[in-house]
């Protein structure tokens, strides 16, 4: 029997569960496979473990909020045990593109206050060099085309070239929860993740961009008959 995507993703979310213990702080992430995680920290709070999780995006606050979980804030708490997080792609160290469901600020603030992030995901996330999918940019809205502009400069310094567009959602700009814009890059391929990040990092108007370096400590990756286990 092999499993489908969505199996892989639900395989994944449920071998994270080894992770959790009563009592802990949790970063609970954002995306198709996050939900599989919080579908089952819903259960072990209905089943009386205490835990205290931050969601890292509205979608996940309200279904977080709709199993009861109780939930707390990176002001409230600023230190916390574990991440469990989906990916849109990761490559052998572990550098991952993330933000497809446009939540990528809050999940790298939520990651980065957690002692350990797990990545979850199906077998396809898995690359041998990341690009192909198109690295999301969050932007401030005020002169986001200018800002667009630098963009393109700061990424062709760093290797990576390729079109840019704003993410559109329903025929309208997608806004995030930050109330910000999503620019994807369609680089193809990446070749210096640190040098693209610093390089982002580095141009007025950018608030944060996909790529989540030396965030990961482990990832669990759905495979057609179970799961893999990646090590950064
Ligand atoms: C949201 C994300 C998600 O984790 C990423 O898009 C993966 O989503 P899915 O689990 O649905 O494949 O970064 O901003």
């Amino acid at each position: 029997m092999t499993l489908s995507a969505d199996d892989q993703k639900k395989a994944a979310a449920a071998a994270a569960m080894d992770h959790v213990r009563d009592g802990m702080k949790l970063g609970l992430g954002t995306g198709s496979t996050a939900k599989h995680f919080v579908d089952f920290i819903g259960a072990k709070v209905a089943g009386g473990w205490k835990l205290l999780c931050v969601p890292t995006s509205e979608a996940t606050r309200t279904q977080a909020a709709s199993l009861n979980i109780p939930l707390t804030t990176l002001d409230e708490t600023p230190e916390l045990d574990l991440t469990v997080d989906g990916a849109d792609e990761l490559d052998a160290d572990l550098t991952l593109i993330k933000g497809g469901g446009g939540a990528l600020l809050r999940e790298k603030m939520v990651a980065a206050s957690s002692a350990r992030m797990i990545v979850i995901a199906d077998g396809s996330k898995k690359v041998a060099r990341l690009g192909a999918f198109p690295l999301p940019i969050e932007v401030v809205t005020f002169g986001a085309k200018a800002t667009m502009r630098k963009i393109e400069k700061a990424a062709a310094g760093a290797g990576a070239k390729g079109q840019l567009s704003f993410r559109m959602k329903n025929g309208a700009q997608f806004v995030t929860d930050n109330g910000n814009y999503i620019i994807d890059g369609a680089f193809g391929m990446i070749p210096d993740a640190k040098k693209l990040a610093l390089a982002l990092e580095a141009t007025p108007g950018v608030v944060d961009h996909g790529l989540f370096i030396g965030l990961a400590d482990l990832a669990i990756l759905g495979a057609p008959d179970g799961v893999v286990i990646v090590k950064a």
